[in-house]
């Protein structure tokens, strides 16, 4: 067993360990993947200001995200066919998230239900919803996700329409995975991950099959997402969403400043400056550099967080610093669970606290209430 000491310690290990057409969905963007790089590397080309002969002896990382108490200010995002990276991969990541102390979000397009989730852990959840044309389907959903008692409702606003991505085209991506002799050979070298699929809980989409119509069987991932996804989602929809739910709503995918003017109206609770992870709109922002002017905006209105490219504490912290409120982790947590399992997620955030601890305590600080723009020396 290699010595893991970083995030791309986990990667490398995901990668050896889980079917290229898996490991490749999630270590991708749409087209060019130039927003997707962004991502990580404007966050990598900030500086921290270091200040020295400052008393550290007593921190914290623990904050709050929606009033609700957190080890450290991110949350699990919600990543599609995590269950296929592991065996229960949900049910795992929303396990460790759990005994770590930060929220768990399931996302729709996950292989375990809301209700094989809910079953698993004590602590509420968040899910996440994409509405489709079948509305009589997502009000359904809405009302098993209160039924599991989830404390919040993730409406993801960017993914009406698909960003391609080349890979899981070239690879054929499917779930449950195409019989096709690329896809078998790979497999053959990965017998690990298939003893351990075979007793999975689930191989299809656990909050879909069996719930709609006409989506049984072998799913091209991209070809139902055109099919079903509803493009005249508007804000509208986002009101009826709210309603429907009557819990917490936070809007996931805003970019743009007048976007975020129009979530505060709409009456959700946070909004989450992101670009899904550089996997739609190639070419758009990085999310931190999106970040400071919807902080500046509407900030006091709403709590602003931000997620896409961060994969150590330093990202955590360089986030923070530009006026985010609470992050979300997208990858870094699909790495570290296609690595080890639920272990492997809790490594992850072990990796990322720790490292967030380091950093604020040579940056002189003791807790996330008291970073602010000047730990950043160059911001943006
Ligand atoms: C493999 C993968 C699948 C994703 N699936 C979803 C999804 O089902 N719903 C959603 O709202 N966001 C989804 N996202 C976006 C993430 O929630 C998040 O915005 C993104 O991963 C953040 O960037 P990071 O991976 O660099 O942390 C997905 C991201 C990845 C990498």
């Amino acid at each position: 067993m290699p010595v893991i000491t970083c995030i791309e310690d986990l990667r490398q290990l995901h990668k050896k360990n889980a079917p290229k057409a898996f490991y490749d969905y999630v270590d991708a963007g749409s087209y060019t993947e130039s927003t997707y790089n962004a991502n990580s590397s404007d966050l990598h080309a900030l500086r921290l200001r270091q200040r020295v002969a400052v008393n550290v002896e007593h921190r914290s990382t623990e904050g709050t995200m929606l009033g609700q108490k957190v080890t450290m200010p991110t949350a699990l995002a919600p990543v599609g066919l995590t269950g296929m990276q592991w065996a229960d991969g949900e049910i795992l990541a929303a396990r460790a998230a759990e005994k770590f102390g930060v929220p768990f979000t399931l996302s729709t397009m996950s292989i375990n239900s809301i209700e094989d989730v809910a079953e698993a852990t004590t602590t509420p959840f968040w899910f996440q919803l994409y509405v489709m044309r079948d509305r009589d389907f997502i009000t359904r959903l809405i009302h098993r996700a209160k039924a599991a008692k989830c404390s919040a409702l993730v409406l993801t606003l960017d993914l009406q329409i698909i960003g391609q991505r080349h890979k899981d085209l070239k690879n054929g991506m499917t779930v449950p995975p195409k019989i096709m002799l690329s896809n078998v050979v790979d497999m053959m070298t990965k017998p690990a991950w298939g003893l351990r699929m075979l007793g999975a809980k689930r191989k299809v989409f656990g909050n879909i099959m069996g719930h709609v119509k006409g989506a049984e069987g072998i799913v091209s991932l991209s070809k139902w997402t055109a099919s079903q996804f509803d493009p005249t989602l508007s804000w509208k929809d986002v009101e009826w969403v709210k309603k429907e739910f009557g819990g917490k709503l936070i809007l996931k995918g805003i970019q743009d400043v007048e976007d975020a003017k129009l979530a505060v109206q709409s009456g959700a609770d946070a909004i989450v400056v992101s670009n899904h992870g550089g996997r739609q709109l190639d070419g758009a922002l990085s999310s931190i550099k999106a970040l400071p002017p919807i902080v500046d905006a509407v900030g006091d209105k709403i709590e602003v967080w931000m997620d896409g490219g961060i994969r150590s504490g330093q990202d955590l912290l360089k986030a923070l610093a530009h006026g985010a409120k609470g992050t979300m982790i997208g990858r870094a947590f699909n790495f570290g669970l296609g690595a080890m399992g639920e272990a492997g997620v809790t490594t992850a955030l072990e990796i990322i606290q720790k490292e967030f601890d380091t950093s604020m305590a040579l940056c002189g600080l003791h807790n996330p209430r008291e970073i602010t723009r000047d730990v950043i020396l160059n911001p943006y």
